[in-house]
Formats: structure tokens, C-alpha cells, sequence
């Protein structure tokens, strides 16, 4: 393990009362690397991913983004991720354009890059003109956008994303595929969650599969295939995760 990969997750264990919704996980997102977060609902990825962006506190583990651990040195842990949430979180008040421009300006990054970097995020997303409106007469597609604008605004070594393509358009979806294969070929880490597995066997270098709060598989898909060459991302998952459903109390 690099200590200065984008992402390294060691041990990490989340709890809600008495139900433990991430135990003991282990993960590495590496320099240029997109890494697949699958696994079924409820299974822990967001409780994971909320820790990862310093939402939520871990019970126990590190976490350590871009060489800077999320406990002992937090803000500038913080400031070398950028996360969209599953719900994205805006200012309604606000335009797409100003939100970023303050989330930009949170980060330190010159005013100029800002309207530089929006203006090509909103392009390239698709959100064009309506950039100015407030972001309050919205549909879900452009939150979404806007928050993924608002997540990348900065640059940062690591972006997380959960479920970032749920309710994006197919040019959209392209777009934003497009714009995480850009990040990782310069270098940059990506870890995101879906449950679109075509999308992850076609933009993931390597997937992590979480049960019950556990990794159960990881690999790419290949070492995840195994033998069985044939097998789809979709086989494999159903196979992987269902003996445990019957085991299920
Ligand atoms: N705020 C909370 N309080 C109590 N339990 C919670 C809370 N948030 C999540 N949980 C529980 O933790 C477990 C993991 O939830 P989490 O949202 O991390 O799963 P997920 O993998 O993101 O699922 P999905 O695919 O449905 O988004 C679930 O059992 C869920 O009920
Ligand atoms: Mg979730």
C-alpha cells in the first residue's frame, strides 16, 4: 500500500446502536484508479463513504486521504476529497454557479479557476444557462449536476461519489463517465457507488463488494470471474451475495 494514495481505508468499523453497518472494512483507491463501490442495499456503502468524506465519525480504523488522516489532521484531509452525496446538499437560494463559487471559495481555489473550472463543469454536464437560476426550480437531474460541479470544483486527489448517475440523462451520464476517466488517467483517485453494474464492469478498474458491512470480493473483474470466464459483473455479484441471503436470520 502507497501512503500517499488517494484513498486507504484500514479496519474501518461504523455502528448505529447495536447494528454494525461497516465492520472492519478494508479498501484502497490507488493513483488512477477508478474503483467500484457495489453492493446490495443497505449493505454499508454510504455509511462508508459519509466516514471517507468526514460526515460521520468511524468507531474504529483510519482513514487516510491523499497522505492526510481524517482524525488527526481533518481539515486537510477534507480538502483533498470532493463528495456527491446520495442526496445532494445545496443552497437553494442560491444558483449552481454561486453555490460552487462558494464551495470554491471554502477551498481556497482563486476566483478566476473557480469560474473558469465551473464554467466547463456546467458545459460539460449539460446544465448551460440555467447555471444562474436558483437552484430551488431544479429537477433532480440538475441538483445533481450541481452537485457534482460543486464536488470536483477543487480539484481534489480523491472524489467520492454515491450513486452519482441516478437521475442523470444518458448524455449526462456519459458526461460525467467521461469526466471521472479524465481524473483518473491524470492520476487522481475515484470511488464510487452504484448499482448499475454494466456502468461498473465498463468504467471501473476494480470493484469492491460489500455485504452486511463487510468486503466479500474485490478485484477486477477478471480475478472476480475467476474460472467461470464467462461471467458477467451481474453473475458474479448475484452468486456472491445470495448464498448469504439464505443464510440471512
Ligand atoms: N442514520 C442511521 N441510523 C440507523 N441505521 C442506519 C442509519 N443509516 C443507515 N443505517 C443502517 O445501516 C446499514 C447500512 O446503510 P447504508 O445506507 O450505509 O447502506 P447502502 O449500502 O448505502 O445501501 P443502499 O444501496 O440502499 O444505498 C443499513 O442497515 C441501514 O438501515
Ligand atoms: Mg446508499
Amino acid at each position: 500500500m502507497s501512503a500517499t494514495s488517494p484513498l486507504r481505508i484500514v479496519a474501518l468499523t461504523r455502528r448505529y446502536g447495536r447494528l454494525t453497518a461497516v465492520d472492519q472494512v478494508d479498501l484502497e483507491v490507488r493513483n488512477g484508479e477508478i474503483v467500484g463501490f457495489l453492493g446490495p442495499n443497505g449493505a454499508g456503502k454510504t455509511t462508508t463513504l459519509k466516514v471517507c468524506a468526514g460526515l460521520l465519525k468511524a468507531d474504529q480504523g483510519q482513514v487516510t486521504i491523499a497522505g492526510a488522516s481524517l482524525e488527526r489532521e481533518p481539515r486537510r484531509a477534507r480538502s483533498r476529497l470532493g463528495f456527491v452525496p446520495d442526496r445532494p446538499f445545496l443552497y437553494d437560494r442560491l444558483s449552481a454557479f454561486e453555490f460552487v463559487e462558494f464551495v470554491g471559495a471554502l477551498y481556497d481555489v482563486p476566483a478566476a479557476r473557480v469560474w473558469e473550472r465551473a464554467e466547463q463543469l456546467f458545459e460539460r454536464l449539460g446544465l448551460g444557462a440555467a447555471a444562474n437560476d436558483r437552484i430551488e426550480t431544479y429537477s433532480h437531474g440538475m441538483r445533481q449536476k450541481a452537485s457534482v460541479a460543486a464536488a470536483l470544483v477543487h480539484d481534489p486527489p480523491l472524489a467520492l461519489l454515491d450513486e452519482p448517475l441516478t437521475g442523470l440523462d444518458p448524455r449526462a451520464a456519459r458526461a460525467l463517465k467521461d469526466l471521472l476517466r479524465e481524473r483518473a488517467a491524470r492520476g487522481l483517485g475515484v470511488l464510487v457507488s452504484t448499482h448499475l453494474l454494466e456502468v461498473a464492469e465498463r468504467l471501473c478498474d476494480r470493484v469492491v463488494i460489500l455485504h452486511r458491512g463487510r468486503v466479500i470480493a474485490q478485484g477486477t473483474l477478471d480475478e472476480l470471474r475467476g474460472a467461470r470466464s464467462q461471467a458477467s459483473l451481474e453473475d458474479v455479484f448475484l452468486e456472491l451475495t445470495s448464498a448469504d441471503e439464505r443464510d440471512a436470520p
